[in-house]
């Protein structure tokens, strides 16, 4: 055991014991800190777990790696010198402090408010060897999610008309986030596949969309794309090419095409050959995590041949990019192949609450799974797995079909990836939604999946 201390922006201290073998982030999420969200689950690529270690005990713990280091550029706060992410700080024995450090640590009582400008001073002396972690104070920013003040200045905006091709959560995310400065004044244009729907409550709910969202709803792809100097398409992956051929016939000379859907590297390629024959200019975006909290913040990988261009018109948008060195394909490679854990790993979960809750022995389960991987929280993210796929299922049915593609067109079999599709897809088809509280648990996602199921095959 380690005692570290996260103190909130409002100065809230919480001091936890950390086990062996736990990161910072793992010991907070489950101890319900405030402040650290890790959204990736540790993983490394969400930012959301970031943190300010106390500078005094900085040198003694194990420098960041690069993957570290390049994570924290999306960190929603200012990144200093003393930033890390706390799901890379463990509690370990490879941190022992050498015998005859004779340090000091810090040690707090448990939740005391720290009164702002009051200095955190140590209380107790340890004379034997600790690990490094023990005793570490770690401050929390005010947000892992939206900067409270935005880093977009009046009309900084060089994009002063975008479109959307396709007009869901993550068209609406980055427009929210956009929203948020007041500075943002760009004309937004958007065509979604669902207003040319046979079934008038689908399109008039996505016409509604429109509206409720003060955006021009367009009636074409071309009507959208016309004149917009970015095009933003974030369809379904097995809509990309044909959604970025659609629009193609009135995208303005040099538009910036981000091409933002989970595609396979070739599925990329294929589409960058005609948004550059049409006189755009295309971009590979790989969005590298969930749309919310983050909303425009959402770290992106970018690549291809425009990607300067294409950094300069994202960060005047404040959104988080990174370039991914390499052709048009290479940011979309580390999604798909990302995709394999990330989608595959709900299937699973799926797979196995399902057929937990019928043989009613899923409670025993996720407590033996928490046994095994302490700190992933099973009987949570079961939860927050079953209504992603119940919600996005069939959208991220299309994503799993491409990253089994990329896999097939390494030489190699993409087996697992296209087993997820069904689960993905089943799920997905049944068209159920969860409220706030069905959404938080587990047990109650998966009666109303099976439930359908039952209904669907009686
Ligand atoms: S939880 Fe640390 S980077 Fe995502």
């Amino acid at each position: 055991m380690a005692k570290v201390t996260y103190v909130d922006a409002g100065g809230l201290a919480t001091t936890i014991d950390v086990a062996e073998g736990w990161s910072l982030m793992q010991a907070a999420v489950t101890n319900g800190v405030q402040g650290i969200v890790g959204e990736c689950g540790g993983s490394c690529a969400c930012a959301t777990c970031h943190c300010y270690v106390d500078e005094a005990r900085l040198a003694e713990l194990p420098g960041p790696d690069d993957n570290e280091l390049a994570m924290l550029d999306f960190a929603a706060a200012d990144v200093r010198a003393n930033s890390r992410l706390s799901c890379q700080i463990k509690a370990s024995s490879r941190l022992l402090k050498k015998s005859d450090s004779g340090a000091k640590f810090v040690n707090k009582p448990d939740s005391k408010r720290v009164p702002p400008g009051i200095k955190i001073e140590p209380k107790c002396v340890f004379q034997q060897p600790a690990r490094a972690i023990d005793g570490l104070v770690v401050h929390l920013p005010v947000t892992q999610g939206l900067r409270p003040e935005s880093g977009m200045a009046e009309s900084t905006i060089s994009t002063s008309s975008i479109a959307f091709l396709g007009f869901g959560e993550a068209a609406r995310a980055f427009l929210d986030g956009w929203r948020t400065n007041e500075g943002f004044k760009a004309r937004i244009s958007a065509y979604d596949i669902k207003t040319d729907s046979p079934d008038p409550e689908v399109w008039t709910a996505k016409r509604a969309d429109y509206v409720a969202a003060n955006v021009i709803g367009a009636s074409t792809a071309p009507d959208a794309a016309a004149g917009a100097e970015a095009v933003f398409s974030v369809v379904t992956a097995d809509q990309a090419h044909q959604a970025a051929l659609a629009a193609l016939p009135s995208l303005a000379e040099g538009a910036l095409f981000f091409d933002c859907n989970s595609c396979a590297p070739q599925t990329k390629a294929r589409t960058a050959m005609d948004v550059d024959a049409a006189g755009g200019r295309y971009i590979d975006v790989a969005v590298m995590a969930p749309v919310h909290p983050r909303l425009h913040r959402t770290p992106l990988l970018i690549s291809g041949p425009h990607v300067e261009a294409a950094a300069q018109a994202l960060a005047a948008l404040d959104m988080s990019a990174r370039i991914h060195e390499g052709p048009v394909g290479a940011a979309s490679a580390v999604k798909m192949i990302r995709s394999i854990i990330m989608k595959g790993l709900e299937a699973l979960v799926c797979e196995c609450v399902l057929a937990g809750r019928k043989a009613g022995v899923i409670e025993t389960v996720l407590d033996s799974l928490d046994d095994t991987y302490p700190g992933f929280g099973w009987k949570k993210r079961s939860a927050y797995m079953l209504e992603r796929v119940m919600t996005h299922g069939v959208r991220r049915a299309a994503e799993m079909r491409e990253a089994a593609v990329t896999v097939d067109l390494l030489g190699l079999k993409g087996e697992m990836s296209r087993a997820s599709v069904g689960w993905q897809q089943t799920i997905g088809e049944l068209g159920l939604r969860a409220s706030e509280a069905q959404g938080a648990d587990y047990r109650v996602l998966a009666d109303a999946i099976l439930a359908a199921l039952d209904a669907k095959t009686v």
